[in-house]
């Protein structure tokens, strides 16, 4: 194959020889080394059938028929590893591909934020309170949030911990999927019980009436039960931060002569660490799995040349997804040069919008939050500034929570400043709660068929 010759030069640890950041700072060596070794050993949480099905559909995606739904927590916490919490998850997201199968009329291919989105960039490698400073929290698999020496403390056994918790999280993923949990037939399992006092639940109701409508009505017509349609896919994906982490499942698979990583199906780098010439660049580019990478305001046509040309040499529909999140304000200015760019270098991509990243700001209270119409607006513009040119905005990239959170302002309640204080859970980024995820899908459904 054309890339093995590239891939001469590189290895699961190759990484390791350029500089690589975000990583934390462990005090025992020895101790990473043993926890790294011990994950390597165990069993993978996904496999390589299942990361080149979700490559097809990741390049249906970019060539129009299939669409992306991307989401899930900020983070995950070992601690939120409950039934309750997978099952609100997988309903929401299922919600909201029942909401755009209706409106776009084409398959939603689910992919979580799930079962290994534990590992946080942070702006600062350390906190300062009161005059005392301490690393900062890196997520649940590296040290944990409360502000005090023991517990940031980078753990490598959490490394361990996390994979087990990702393992679980699937596995009942798995479980719920196999055993009818996702029928279209029963639309009625998928209802969130506070769902039915929302706003959005009469329109979300006549959505699943009229697919059960259809789904009965084909079924009459022919004869048979939709077999397929019984059954949902789901795929996880989490930022491939933690790169010893994303090494120790990084298995050579003789069979396609690739490397994977299966921890996940779909791994991508985040905005701050994607740089040309760092460490997880490197890593990304063995990788046999598809992969995205975070595009700011900060990247240019020249950088989106070089990158393309690194992570995917070979051109390969599907293998490379471009996930923009510039902020409602800057989209305009950003994305029409980074399109027309992309597309004069003649480079395959799949481009998803994340309107979630580039609308942080913080309440005068000190809170994380992001406004809804902030978020409708970059999604809007998204839309907008594809169609205009030609291209195709193939998903969406959405941190949220079946729950019911207060985190972002607005929304058909109308969540004010003021309210936010009442139901704030994130020890990262603010998540749309239920009701305003679900009103997202409405939307989306509108601006993709202007
Ligand atoms: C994230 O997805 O939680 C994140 C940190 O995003 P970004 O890399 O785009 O800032
Ligand atoms: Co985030």
């Amino acid at each position: 194959m054309a890339t093995a010759t590239r891939l001469e030069d590189w290895s699961p640890d190759s990484w390791q020889r350029r500089t690589t950041l975000q990583q934390p700072v462990y005090r025992d060596r020895g101790a990473l080394e043993r926890a790294v070794l011990s994950l390597s050993r165990l069993p993978p949480i996904v496999v390589s059938w299942e990361i080149d099905a979700l490559h097809a559909h990741l390049a249906a995606a970019q060539r129009g028929e299939r669409f992306i739904l991307q989401g899930g927590d900020c983070a995950e916490s070992l601690e939120d590893c409950s039934s309750e919490r997978i099952v609100q998850q997988l309903k929401i997201l299922l919600q909201m591909s029942l909401v755009l199968v209706h409106g776009l009329k084409q398959p939603i291919v689910r992919v979580g934020r799930m079962a290994g989105q534990y590992a946080k960039p942070r702006s600062t490698d350390t906190e300062t309170r009161d005059g005392v400073t301490l690393p900062s929290y890196r997520g649940d698999i590296v040290n944990r949030a409360p502000f005090e020496a023991a517990a940031r403390e980078p753990d490598p056994e959490l490394l361990l911990r996390g994979y087990e918790r990702a393992a679980l999280t699937l596995n009942f993923v798995r479980a719920l999927i196999d055993g009818g949990f996702t029928d279209l037939h029963h639309p009625e399992y998928w209802d969130l019980d506070f769902m039915r006092h929302s706003p959005k639940y009469e329109e979300y109701k006549r959505i699943v009436e009229s697919l059960s409508d259809s789904l009965h009505f084909f079924e009459s017509i022919t004869g048979r039960p939709v077999a397929d349609s019984q059954r949902v896919e789901f795929y996880a994906s989490h930022e491939g931060l933690h790169l010893h982490y994303e090494q120790a499942q990084t298995r050579y698979i003789q069979r396609r002569g690739r490397w994977y990583n299966l921890s996940t199906h779909l791994p991508w780098i985040g905005v701050r660490t994607a740089g040309l010439e760092h460490g997880h660049v490197e890593y990304f580019r063995g990788l046999a799995n598809p992969i995205a990478v975070k595009v700011g305001p900060a990247a240019d046509a020249a950088y989106l040349k070089e990158l393309t040309r690194v992570l995917n040499p070979d051109n390969v529909p599907g293998r490379l997804t471009l996930i923009h999140r510039f902020g409602a304000k800057d989209i305009a200015a950003k994305l029409p040069a980074l399109i027309e760019g992309v597309r004069a270098g003649g480079a395959e991509v799949l481009w998803i919008c994340d309107p979630m990243h580039g609308n942080t700001e913080s309440t005068s209270s000190g809170l994380k939050t992001r406004r809804f119409d902030n978020i409708l607006a970059e999604l809007e513009a998204a839309f907008r500034i594809h169609g205009e040119l030609g291209s195709r905005l193939g998903g969406v990239h959405l941190e949220l929570t079946g729950d019911n959170v207060t985190e972002c302002t607005g929304g058909a309640r109308g969540l004010s400043d003021g309210d936010l204080a009442r139901a704030y859970r994130s020890t990262v980024d603010p998540r749309l709660n239920y009701e305003q995820a679900l009103e997202v899908a409405m939307r989306i459904s509108r601006y993709a068929a202007r």
